[in-house]
């Protein structure tokens, strides 16, 4: 690791910060505290590297944009989570990657080889974890309204079901039973309620609070209890809540350790095993200077430590504690490149600097106002001279990276690095104005590896069909 610093410009959250620097990576135990991948490091040229690779040859060889995963930044985070796990809960314990973040093969084989679990939501992401290796013991399968395939698919390949409503009883009584479950072979189930927690987060990201589209309302939960009793297809293996996403707070992870404790208890007097307790996830990252997270460890150590005490004080029996950690587990190891195109001046108010991507890979600026970070791939030490407005090319206004992002002098064709795109980034990519989606490499060791293929603009029609009686033009 190199002791070189790095001049950052970054997004609006943090205003103008040209010459202030930054270690690429100070915390290499928590990446998510980090702007950059755990490698980011100069080559003998002064250019960005991650994983031993210079950042403008991985675009000058795959092409822009381009979607750039590190491996040990990657990796470092499980271990993190396992590590932390171990050493602050006293009972056994099962990290599971919400593969919502990003969902791919590598992703998924990765995680798997490190000893997580994996968080699914639809069919899709179910086949990627499994087809990816992840053994379907290790994973639970979440959603507010499952399909009955994507229901008989958990089914036939014997993941966890995360019951979320009502209906999921109901189909779940008609399939299971179909399937084979029986009291010997029940379906293992888990049950997610909201526990009306409210932390600070973007509106659309929170879940906790008692307005959400997730999980069963409390004051059914005694109710949806005893209903269960009488199902002999499931057992219920243990209760899931989840607060929401981007939080820097711990103490709402804390207090929900307690309302999580006292459902645990409900559920264990009606005859419920519960063995089980999935906390969710939730824990931010930095993606600008002035983002300061807290560390994987502290948030794992305040989480384990009030379940803890929370099951002691009710006499309760520890429980597996399962948390389902997303962004912190990815989004620092990802870095885009795009390469610098067009220019508008506009005389005293501002300078557009268009680049070939925009918020089809990256739809988070455009969502939740998000700020980002990013350099030149190959001057990032080059003091900035200029102040512009990153746009992507899309056709819509709003189509804007990064506003206020100062740079050194950039030209055509200049490689451009956006950091800490690792999470929720590829996974809601889009196809808006028929753009093919980036591909993706991993990086390690100096060398790299393709795990996306870049979409091409022609298999974009492949799903489209032509009437015959629209296709003969006069
Ligand atoms: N578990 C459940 C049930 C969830 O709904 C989520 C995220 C997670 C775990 C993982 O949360 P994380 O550790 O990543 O915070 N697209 C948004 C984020 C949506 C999060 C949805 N649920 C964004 O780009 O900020």
């Amino acid at each position: 690791m190199g002791t070189e610093t790095v001049a950052v410009s970054t997004g609006p959250a943090t205003g103008s910060l040209v010459g202030r620097a930054f270690e690429p990576s100070r915390d290499l135990l928590s990446p998510n505290r980090n702007l950059t991948p755990i490698t980011t490091d100069l080559d003998a040229q002064g250019r960005l590297e991650v994983g031993g690779v210079a950042l403008s040859a991985l675009a000058q060889r795959y092409g822009t944009p381009l979607y750039v995963l590190d491996e040990a930044s990657l990796r470092a985070t499980c271990q993190a989570y396992r590590g932390a796990l171990e050493a602050h809960y006293p009972g056994p314990s099962l990290a599971l990657y919400a593969s919502k973040a990003n969902s791919s093969l590598a992703i998924s084989a990765l995680v798997a080889s490190e000893g997580l679990g994996l968080d699914a939501v639809s069919a899709g992401e179910l086949l990627t974890a499994l087809n990816g290796g992840m053994p379907a013991e290790r994973i639970v399968f979440h959603g507010n309204n499952k399909s009955a395939d994507e229901l008989a698919l958990a089914l036939e390949r014997g993941v966890t079901v995360v019951l979320d409503n009502w209906r999921d009883i109901e189909l779940l009584s008609e399939l299971a039973p179909a399937a084979g479950a029986s009291p010997e072979a029940p379906v293992p189930l888990l049950l997610r309620f909201t526990p009306g927690i409210e932390c600070h987060t973007h509106e659309y990201i929170r879940t906790g609070h008692l307005d959400s589209k997730f999980g069963f309302d409390p004051d059914q939960l005694e109710t949806v209890l005893r209903h269960l009793s009488g199902c002999s297809w499931g057992l219920l293996r243990g209760l899931h809540a989840h607060i929401g996403s981007q939080i820097f707070e711990l103490q709402p992870h804390q207090d929900l350790a307690g309302v999580m404790a006292d459902a645990l208890a409900l559920a264990r007097s009606l005859g419920h095993p519960c063995t089980d307790l999935n906390v969710g996830g939730g824990l931010g990252i930095r993606y600008v200077v002035s983002d300061d997270p807290p560390s994987i460890q502290e948030w794992v150590r305040t989480v384990a430590e009030a379940v803890a005490s929370a099951c002691r004080e009710r006499q309760l029996e520890l429980p597996r504690l399962l948390c389902e950690p997303g962004r912190s587990l990815v989004a620092t190891a990802g870095v885009t490149l795009y390469a610098v195109g067009s220019r508008k001046d506009i005389a005293g108010l501002r300078t557009y600097l268009s680049v070939d991507g925009g918020m089809s890979d990256n739809p988070r600026p455009i969502t939740y106002q998000s700020a980002y970070t990013a350099v030149l791939a190959d001057r990032p030490l080059v003091e900035a001279s200029e102040t512009v407005t990153l746009a992507g090319k899309h056709c819509e206004s709003g189509d804007v990276l990064l506003k206020d992002l100062s740079l050194p002098p950039a030209a055509p064709g200049d490689v451009l690095a956006v950091f800490a795109t690792g999470a929720y980034n590829a996974s809601m990519a889009s196809n808006y104005n028929r753009i093919p989606r980036p591909a993706a490499v991993i990086v390690g060791g100096g060398q790299s590896e393709l795990v996306q293929r870049r979409e091409q603009p022609d298999e974009l029609l492949r799903y489209d069909l032509l009437p015959e009686r629209f296709s003969s033009v006069t």
